[in-house]
């Protein structure tokens, strides 16, 4: 049954667990899709792990279509939401606007994503009365890296635990139906958790989330520039990716590969008129 954002809040009224991965192309979208798994994102960590920048800050809203519409070509079932990249949505509530419903309309989305808390709760209002579901995210929001000073975790002390909890209900108040929290202390995702009636999806935010998301490559070893503490390699695919492109290469060069079953045939007839 195809999840829809009705689907995420019944899942938090009944205690089940949300799951979701990051895709970026049409055949992971569907092998995840057919997993089972309840929504797939299009992040813009693809212009990390697809497109080798250090950073999410050079992706355009052109990458997040075209990658996207392939990702929604994929999943039959899982809920696609699809990240709105850096500058797309923090300059004016028109731009945000503008800038969704081409994600809907050109990217295939079914729910868009944007960071930050009470700075963009204005957009978030927006895009929901625009009929565009929104997803929110709190807590270490990639986008704002250098203003961060780094990857760190967020919320640690008194002030900024209130201030992530500030923000968390800004989103949920603003509309949003469900809202990331980045690498923030387990018990403070716990008390967000309870405190918001939209669900809470978790990366490095410990098993109190009313699910969980991680980027596809992270979690089966193919992205080896960074590994967050937080990711569990639940496979070695990045290994034996690497094992079968040394085998084919040993194969080619001994000329064992392509064998005669891997190739086509020619009547004999045929090739007698050919000389
Ligand atoms: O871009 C992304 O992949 C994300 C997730 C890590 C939440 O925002």
């Amino acid at each position: 049954m195809k999840t829809t954002v009705t689907t995420f809040q019944e899942m938090k009224e009944k205690g089940e667990k949300i799951s979701m991965l990051t895709a970026y192309d049409y055949s992971t979208a569907k092998l995840i899709d057919e997993a089972g798994i309840n929504s797939i994102l299009v992040g813009d960590s693809l212009g990390n792990v697809m497109l080798g920048y250090k950073d999410t800050i050079p992706v355009t809203m052109e990458d997040m279509i075209h990658h996207g519409a392939a990702v929604a070509r994929g999943a039959k079932e899982a809920l696609v939401v699809i990240d709105m990249p850096f500058m797309s949505y923090q300059v004016s509530v028109q731009d945000a606007v503008i800038n969704a419903g081409r994600l809907m309309k050109e990217g295939g989305a079914g729910a868009v994503k944007l960071e930050g808390g009470e700075q963009v709760a204005e957009q978030i209002k927006a895009i929901v009365n625009a009929s565009i579901p929104v997803m929110g995210h709190v807590g270490l929001t990639p986008q704002s890296i250098n203003a961060f000073g780094g990857f760190k975790v967020q919320g640690k002390t008194e002030e900024t635990a209130k201030k992530l909890i500030r923000d968390a209900k800004a989103v949920e108040e603003a509309g949003a139906f469900a809202v990331v929290l980045e690498c923030v202390p387990a018990q403070l995702a716990e008390i967000v958790t309870k405190e918001l009636k939209i669900p809470t999806i978790g990366i490095g935010a410990g098993a109190g989330c009313d699910g969980q998301i991680l980027v596809y490559q992270d979690m089966l070893g193919m992205y080896s520039d960074m590994t967050p503490k937080f990711v569990k390699r639940f496979a070695e695919v990045g290994k034996m990716m690497k094992e079968a492109f040394a085998e084919y290469d040993k194969e080619v060069k001994a000329g064992t590969y392509p064998a005669k079953e891997h190739g086509f045939a020619i009547k004999d007839e045929v090739l007698e008129r050919l000389y």
